[in-house]
């Protein structure tokens, strides 16, 4: 939506130069168009976010309370990595201060996961064709001694509308965000430029717990269809959504408990460099 009011009001500009015959003034305001809306990329550690970091050029560093902001550009378009820390509240607060400051044209959220996916190993990547939130859950009904039944807890939907679970049919859906289809394409365009592994579409889950049971990972798996867990993403997707901010996440896997696949940090730096290729696709795409 926001690309569509971009460009037709590009093409205003345009068509008033044409009008005026000043190409110069076109070309000036497009580019003051273009710098006010950069692409935003997070990542939640200094290993997730260094790396893309100093691949910009001309960049200046910003601090919004705990979050750091490197304000700078990739083929003269500007971009800014965001150090969000780790989590689902620091990823929301992040997430709405740099929509508020930057009024981005798009936000990748990015970083290490685990696998939920026997089949996919550490090293491969996971492009988020929708992203989940596995801890927004409400438990069942259990009185004083009868225990607790974690498979029982169904999902909550946090967006559903107001009033308690019971008046609203879908308070209890699963709430997935869908990925945007033009930072999808983005990402599949440049799949081959990744030679550490292989890159699938998937579906990103995200709360703020690191699954260890393998039982539970399985639970999560069958029951949301989650191809990985992490910490943000979902909460990134949640904010971008409500601001109508085309979101996308792209996570690689640093473990895997499912297939006994051991952590490796590394992964961290080979997800940036192809999220880094993903973002120079999606801008030659916009020129
Ligand atoms: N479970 C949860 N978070 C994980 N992360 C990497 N692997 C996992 C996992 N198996 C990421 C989170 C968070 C940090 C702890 O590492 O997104 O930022």
């Amino acid at each position: 939506m926001r690309k569509k009011i971009a460009s037709l009001a590009a093409l205003s500009v345009l068509a008033l130069s044409v009008f005026t015959g000043c190409s110069s003034t076109t070309q000036t305001e497009a580019k003051e168009k273009k710098e006010e809306h950069p692409i935003i990329i997070q990542g939640p550690m200094p290993i997730e976010a260094e790396k893309f970091a100093g691949k910009l050029e001309n960049v200046k560093e910003e601090k919004s309370g705990s979050f750091v902001f490197y304000k700078g550009t990739l083929n003269d378009y500007p971009v800014i990595v965001t150090k969000t820390g780790k989590g689902m509240e620091n990823t929301a607060a992040a997430t709405a201060v740099a929509i508020e400051k930057y009024d981005p044209v798009a936000i990748i959220n990015q970083g290490t996961s685990g696998g939920h996916d026997p089949e996919l190993n550490v090293f491969d990547i996971v492009i988020g064709e929708r992203t989940v939130n596995l801890g927004s859950l409400k438990t069942g009904n259990m009185a004083d001694e009868e225990g607790i039944e974690p498979t029982a807890w169904k999902p909550m939907d946090l967006m559903a509308s107001e009033g308690s679970a019971g008046e609203d049919p879908n308070a209890e859906k699963i709430r997935y965000y869908d990925g945007d289809e033009t930072l999808l394409a983005a990402a599949k365009a440049v799949k081959d430029t990744y030679k550490k592994g292989k890159v699938v579409e998937g579906t990103i889950g995200s709360a703020d717990v690191w699954n260890n049971e393998v039982d539970r990972i399985q639970w999560f798996h069958e029951k949301y269809g989650s191809s990985v867990e992490e910490m943000e993403g979902a909460a990134a997707a949640q904010i971008a959504g409500a601001y109508d901010v085309p979101f996308l996440g792209i996570r690689v896997l640093s473990n895997n408990k499912t297939n006994g696949g051991a952590y490796n940090p590394d992964t961290a730096a080979a997800n940036q460099e192809y999220v880094f290729e993903v973002v120079k696709e999606y801008i030659s795409e916009m020129k």
